[in-house]
């Protein structure tokens, strides 16, 4: 029986965790893809002495890309410029690759696509968005019947297990980062996950797949979690709203519209309870109505889940490009709205001398608002949260507040 031969490129903490997992469940996987399989070639630049792989090692692409008998690679090194290179010339000779790395999708994901079905292989990356939740698939395969009207998602499980680690443990900022480096979540440079690129990029891809059309990172508005204080957090808490940095990407009346910044989750919604390294995605489709994907968003072994379940998938379709895995390019964004056309409702801080006057101020500009009552709350502090209006306009009414008062903090909500 002809056995299917597969490259790792890349022996990092997803790429090692694909080929530990590989052999720990190799009779099952076989059994599952229906064929023989195995992992022939390792690449990666590092030294590896004494792993149990060392026979597969080799320090040259070439060895793989050359190698007539390897059908799919897993690209695991990240990022956009090796990783482009080795992509585009694996699926230009008819290689299927697998992939965990969002930023190239993200930026480049519709030429990618395009690329590997001129070659009659597949481009994979159910692991690049959501560690192990399966998301890619259930979007364009379970979910194909649908129009899909907005994704909303906890999409970085850096930033999550931050905020989670601050709020319930009290544990410093910095402290908790770097838990989550050690625990192998963060991104090399952790920036990314904390100003919210990490989850701009899988928004751009899940987006990409569900309306057709390449979102690309500079589509959508990103702000990430650097300005949450634990007063924010107490606050909102009071009024019974959980921050988190999520992912929102919709279709409106006026076109689609992108975010990626903290938002007020009401304790009602089940993203609100998401916590620690989870992450969880809600998907609206015009039939199935709201659906929910919930699992570990990053880490060694949840994301190696994404990977081999890809492998075994490209293994099966050797030869067959799936047909519903793919969206057009985009030149421009025309197709998309400014997201501050959006109607939002929003939580404001704001501090004055004059609290009393403040409030009557407030309410003349917004109508009826919910202020917001805070244990310990500083006697010149007030927070309130807005009606729901075209976010423009809630930015001229805050502009004229700011001629009276501190406007401190603004957080949109889901
Ligand atoms: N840094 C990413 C996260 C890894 O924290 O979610 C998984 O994509």
């Amino acid at each position: 029986m002809k056995v299917s031969q597969i490259a790792v490129i890349g022996f990092g903490v997803v790429g090692s965790g694909t080929v530990e997992l590989f052999y720990k469940n190799k009779d099952l996987i076989e059994k599952r893809s229906g064929r023989k399989m195995d992992i022939k070639r390792i690449c990666d630049l590092r030294d590896f002495p004494g792993s149990p792989f060392a026979e597969k090692f080799t320090k040259n692409f070439n060895d793989i890309l050359n190698d007539p008998e390897i059908t799919v690679a897993a690209e695991m090194i990240g990022g956009k410029t090796l990783a482009y290179e080795y992509t585009k010339k694996l699926l230009s000779r008819g290689v299927s690759v697998v992939t965990s790395n969002k930023e190239l999708v993200a930026c480049h994901g519709a030429e990618l696509i395009k690329l590997a079905k001129s070659n009659g292989c597949n481009y994979f990356f159910e692991a690049s968005v959501g560690g192990g939740i399966p998301i890619i698939r259930p979007l364009h395969q379970c979910l194909a019947a649908n129009r899909i009207e907005r994704i909303a998602g906890i999409l970085n499980g850096t930033t999550n297990y931050i905020l989670t680690k601050m709020i319930y443990d009290q544990v410093s900022f910095e402290q908790a980062l770097a838990d989550a480096q050690r625990l192998g979540y963060a991104e090399s440079d952790p920036s990314a996950d904390i100003d919210g690129e990490d989850a701009c990029r899988k928004l751009c891809i899940l987006g990409s797949l569900a309306f057709g059309k390449h979102i690309y990172p500079e589509y959508v508005h990103c702000s990430g979690i650097r300005n949450i204080t634990l007063d924010d957090v107490e606050y909102v808490a009071n009024a019974g709203y959980a921050v988190k940095l999520i992912g929102l990407i919709e279709k409106t009346e006026k076109g689609i519209v992108a975010t990626v910044c903290p938002r007020l989750v009401p304790i009602s919604n089940p993203l609100s309870g998401v916590n620690d390294v989870y992450n969880a995605i809600m998907i609206r489709g015009d039939s199935v109505g709201d659906t929910l994907f919930y699992g570990r968003g990053a880490g060694k072994q949840a994301t190696a889940s994404a990977v081999v379940a890809d492998i075994i998938d490209a293994v099966k379709h050797e030869n067959a490009d799936i047909a519903s895995l793919t969206w057009e390019d985009s030149t421009d964004r025309s197709f998309m709205v400014p997201y501050k056309s959006a109607d939002v409702r929003v939580y404001v801080r704001v501090r004055s001398d004059d609290v009393d006057s403040l409030k009557g101020l407030i309410t003349a500009l917004f109508g009826y608002v919910d202020f917001i009552p805070r244990k310990m709350r500083t006697e010149r502090e007030l927070a309130f949260i807005t009606p729901s209006i075209e976010e423009y306009q809630i930015d001229k009414k805050l502009a004229l507040l700011s001629e009276h008062a501190d406007v401190m903090r603004k957080i949109r909500l889901l």
